[in-house]
């Protein structure tokens, strides 16, 4: 375990928090002031053994990553930044509903800081979770393979815990657990939560499919019922399916299911 003094204090009580917990995530715990991104200090520490249930958090990233190749910002101090490096036996095409199922942990995580709102605390496919409208955390994962076996798993995830006020690019679509909650939010709950939530939820969901999680996901669903817009079309979204994909009914009635892609609701 890895703590300086110059830990926020709802930060600092974290290493403590996990181990009271004693799930397996958690088991070393680097702690960073400061750090390009987590995920690469995850992936760094894969590549250099590190046991699964390694958890990377910073304060600060100066060059946090979103998917699909965007920027992830978060002012100092006023995030959850952690990366958890698994090693879980799972087949590659078993990594899209994992992320999914990693969103879904999150989501709950979320929406019991967030308790009296929590109806409001969705998961928008593929792994946004949002409250009301507005972004509150994403999630990005990045599998380490060799050949066509995935070695390990690293899951990023970005919290907006303290943010009061976000850049202008993301003002509009953005929210935080602090401007929808009457309570302060504690980062290490929130992250003895989170870390709980996905060792509940991720080894069963790589080795045997999101059956178990699929009711959970549906109450979550923040499209379902929604037209929506992606990059192989539009329609209505029905829902996601056991392979956790979208299942989109376009206008002509043909059921598409999409499998990766960004979407927004328009209705
Ligand atoms: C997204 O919604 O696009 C995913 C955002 C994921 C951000 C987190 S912050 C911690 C970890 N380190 C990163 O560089 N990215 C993830």
């Amino acid at each position: 375990m890895l703590l300086t003094s110059r830990c926020a204090p709802d930060l600092a009580r974290a290493p403590e928090l996990l181990a009271a917990r004693g799930g397996e995530l958690g088991k070393p715990y680097f702690w960073l002031e400061e750090t390009t991104s987590t995920n690469d200090e995850a992936k760094a520490g894969a590549k250099a053994g590190a046991p699964h249930g390694a958890v990377w958090v910073a304060e600060s990233q100066s060059a946090g990553r979103g998917r699909q190749g965007r920027t992830w910002l978060a002012a100092r101090g006023e995030s959850l930044l952690v990366s958890v490096l698994l090693r879980i036996r799972c087949s590659p095409a078993r990594l899209p509903p994992l992320a999914l199922v990693a969103g879904l942990a999150v989501r709950d995580a979320v929406a019991k800081v967030v308790q009296s709102t929590a109806a409001h605390v969705t998961l928008k496919w593929p792994n946004d979770v949002l409250i009301g409208k507005k972004k509150v955390a994403g999630v990005l994962v990045e599998a380490q393979l060799a050949g066509t076996n995935v070695e390990s798993i690293v899951v990023g995830v970005g919290i907006n815990v303290h943010a009061r006020s976000f850049p202008e690019e993301i003002a509009a679509r953005a929210t935080s657990i602090a401007l929808e909650s009457t309570s302060v939010p504690d980062r290490a709950e929130l992250l003895a939560d989170l870390l709980s939530g996905l060792d509940r939820d991720l080894p069963v969901a790589a080795m045997r499919g999101i059956g178990t999680v699929h009711a959970r996901l549906s109450e979550a669903d923040a499209l379902r019922g929604s037209r929506v817009r992606g990059e192989q079309g539009e329609g209505f979204a029905e829902g996601i399916d056991l392979e956790g994909r979208l299942c989109v009914r376009g206008d002509d009635g043909t059921l598409r299911k999409w499998s990766a892609g960004e979407v927004v609701a328009i209705t």
